[in-house]
């Protein structure tokens, strides 16, 4: 019943404010993108002019974008926004056909429609200290919740990890923000050798106190993590990354388990209570369309 009114007022809402709609379904060619950068192999940053998103968006949404009139929608996370200049930046992995489509445009390229923001905004307040754990490129949401959380006077120590150095994303504005930094990566090419949860879990066995723990990234290191803080009985917060469709709660791509119910992750997250996911669930859904996606990066890519 509450997802029912939270997805009658997300469509309230669109429907209410004109200029989204008008920015929903206008012409293509609406959505100029001022700057595409790499930032490490295969990752990238992208600036979009969309001032109405960039005038609304909070700590913790993201958008579904379309490339072009042949492409699907995905999401990605919101990584910065500038109300002024009426832009928003998004960083993005480039995994399979729609990301290296959106990595292969250029300034002054286009991309044809954005929906957002979506999603709950981070609750946000003072927490005490907080862990801010981000991997691969999760750290993009990583960084809006560190600058959100330190703008509420919260202790922040943020574990930063990656496969190797050259992956790692964001150090140096992270180390700006946050009151301590811990790198892992899995090779040990810099900071502690393992994953993010190890290094999380040697600092609680060193005797850290946190009063919360948030993470994101591979749905693996969000499970390991909520493994560690769940004998410490330190709540813990995830960013689930469900196959989204429509992100306005009614096609149901995004469904997961949260404390036994079922859950939209666009409309009721998409951020949870680590320790009531099943992530054995979201694993399985995320594989779900693994061949045909397989199939169409082989057909458009030829890889
Ligand atoms: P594909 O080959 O189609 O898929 C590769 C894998 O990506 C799939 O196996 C599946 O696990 C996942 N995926 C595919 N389609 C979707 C979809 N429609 N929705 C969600 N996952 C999908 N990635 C980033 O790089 N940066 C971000 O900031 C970011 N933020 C996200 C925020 C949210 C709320 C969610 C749900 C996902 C986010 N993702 C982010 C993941 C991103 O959406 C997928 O990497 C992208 O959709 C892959 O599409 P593809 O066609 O390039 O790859
Ligand atoms: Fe369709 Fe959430 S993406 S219900
Ligand atoms: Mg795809």
């Amino acid at each position: 019943m509450e997802t029912r009114k939270k997805i009658y007022n997300v469509i309230s809402e669109f429907l209410d404010n004109p200029q989204i709609v008008k920015e929903v379904s206008s012409t293509p060619k609406r959505f100029e993108i001022v700057d595409m950068k790499e930032l490490a192999p295969g990752i990238k940053r992208v600036v979009i002019r969309a001032p109405l998103i960039a005038s609304k968006a909070k700590a913790g949404q993201f958008v579904i974008l379309r490339v072009d009139e042949y492409g699907e929608r995905f999401p990605l996370t919101i990584f910065d926004w500038n109300k002024s200049e009426g832009l928003i930046t998004l960083i993005f992995q480039e995994v399979g056909v729609s990301t290296r489509k959106l990595g292969m445009l250029k300034a002054g390229d286009y991309v044809m429609d954005i929906v957002g923001p979506l999603g709950n905004p981070t609750e946000i307040k003072n927490y005490g200290t907080v862990a801010v754990i981000g991997g691969g490129v999760g750290t993009a949401l990583t960084y809006t919740w560190v600058r959100a959380l330190k703008a509420h006077g919260n202790y922040v120590v943020t574990i930063l990890g990656a496969r190797t150095e050259s992956l790692l994303l964001l150090e140096d504005e992270l180390r700006r923000l946050s009151d301590e930094v811990h790198i892992s990566t899995d090779d040990g090419s810099k900071g502690f050798k393992g994953f993010t949860s190890e290094l999380l879990k040697k600092l609680l066995e060193e005797g850290r106190r946190f009063d919360l723990v948030m993470a994101v990234g591979p749905v693996p290191m969000m499970r390991a993590v909520a493994e560690v803080t769940r004998p410490y009985g330190i709540k813990t917060i995830v960013s689930l990354n469900p196959i989204m469709v429509d992100g306005t709660g009614m096609c149901g791509a995004c469904r997961v388990k949260v404390g036994g119910e079922i859950k939209f992750a666009c409309v009721d997250g998409p951020e949870f209570d680590a320790h009531q996911i099943d992530f054995n669930q979201l694993m399985n859904r995320l594989r779900f369309y693994r061949d045909e996606e397989m199939k169409a990066l082989k057909t458009k890519f030829n890889d």
